[in-house]
């Protein structure tokens, strides 16, 4: 007499047991891989910069501080090799670099408004320590240059302001305050009485996305008087997204969720913004941006 299920009562045991095989394999890779992970976090806190990076909060201008300087510390020799290592991960090095990039187009800025007469009045939103600028310091000690760098991380503002006394700055000054609770920039500007003509927003736009960026951008074309400039940078490519989701966080405590954009999306939103003279650099990596474009 037949029995029910016919001839497939040998497939689906098959089927069952390797159904099981694979839903084992899964979870051992799975345990594999938490503990690579649990291993890399382990290693990454033994240098400064990793330490940085997973515990006190990657975004954070003191930690970009650390890669401008360049120079492995960690705890023992372990901790300074995974510096070095970490220190010289393209993403750090393209960092470097879109720094330079910075430096250098507010140089231009600078002296071509000098040869106008007029004064280059800088708003850092985000500045960390704001590197790029108080490498100008001739600028800003001949008075050819006013900064105020605008941070809400308080270590970064000190860290700011500590090297700025160390390295003889003047004209620079670092305001604690977070950007959206500015109450709109131009009111911002009325407290302090003081406008600025140049922008820059460094490591600050790839952390939101396209609706809020591109609110920011209107804002700040509204704030620029004429012939007024932004310099800002971009991530074009995430080198390490995995290894960033896994192991380290934001100072609030969440996962670093960053935005990557193509020249093209900014060359169109800058334009529609209202802006022209856009000029886009690419570092060799395709890693980083910075855009720089001006209010007609
Ligand atoms: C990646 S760092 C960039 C620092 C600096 N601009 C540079 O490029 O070297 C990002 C900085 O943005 C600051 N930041 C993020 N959101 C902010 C906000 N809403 N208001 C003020 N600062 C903010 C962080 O505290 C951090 O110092």
């Amino acid at each position: 007499m037949a029995t029910y299920p016919p001839r497939l009562s040998i497939p689906w045991t098959r089927r069952i047991h390797r159904n099981r095989t694979q839903i084992t394999m899964r979870r051992v890779f799975a345990r594999l891989e938490g503990l690579y992970y649990k291993l890399m976090k382990s290693l990454l806190k033994t240098s400064k910069l990793g330490y940085g990076l997973v515990v006190s909060g990657a975004e954070s201008g003191t930690n970009f501080e650390h890669i401008y300087d360049a120079k492995p510390q960690g705890s023992h020799i372990v901790g300074r090799i995974v510096d070095r290592a970490l220190l010289n991960l393209p993403s750090a090095q393209a960092t470097r670099a879109r720094k330079e990039q910075i430096r250098k187009f507010l140089w231009n800025e600078i002296h071509n408004n000098r040869l106008l007469g007029k004064k280059t009045r800088v708003l850092d939103l985000a500045a960390g320590t704001s590197r790029y600028l108080r490498e100008l310091s001739e600028e800003h000690k001949k008075g050819d240059v006013e900064s105020v760098c605008i941070d809400r991380d308080v270590a970064s503002v000190k860290l700011g302001s500590i090297r700025c006394k160390a390295e003889g700055l003047t004209n620079l000054r670092f305001v604690r305050a977070d950007i959206f609770e500015l109450n709109r920039l131009r009111n911002f500007s009325n407290r302090l009485k003081w406008r600025a003509n140049v922008v820059v927003a460094a490591g600050l736009l790839m952390y939101f996305n396209d609706r809020t960026v591109e609110t920011m951008l209107k804002e700040i074309y509204e704030y620029l008087p004429e012939h007024g400039v932004l310099i800002f940078s971009s991530l074009e490519r995430l080198e390490i997204r995995k290894l960033m989701r896994k192991t380290m966080s934001v100072s609030a405590g969440g996962a670093w969720v960053l935005y990557d954009r193509t020249p093209e999306y900014w060359r169109d939103v800058l334009f529609t913004a209202g802006f022209r003279e856009i000029v886009i650099m690419r570092d060799r990596w395709q890693l980083q941006n910075v855009c720089s474009a001006r209010k007609p």
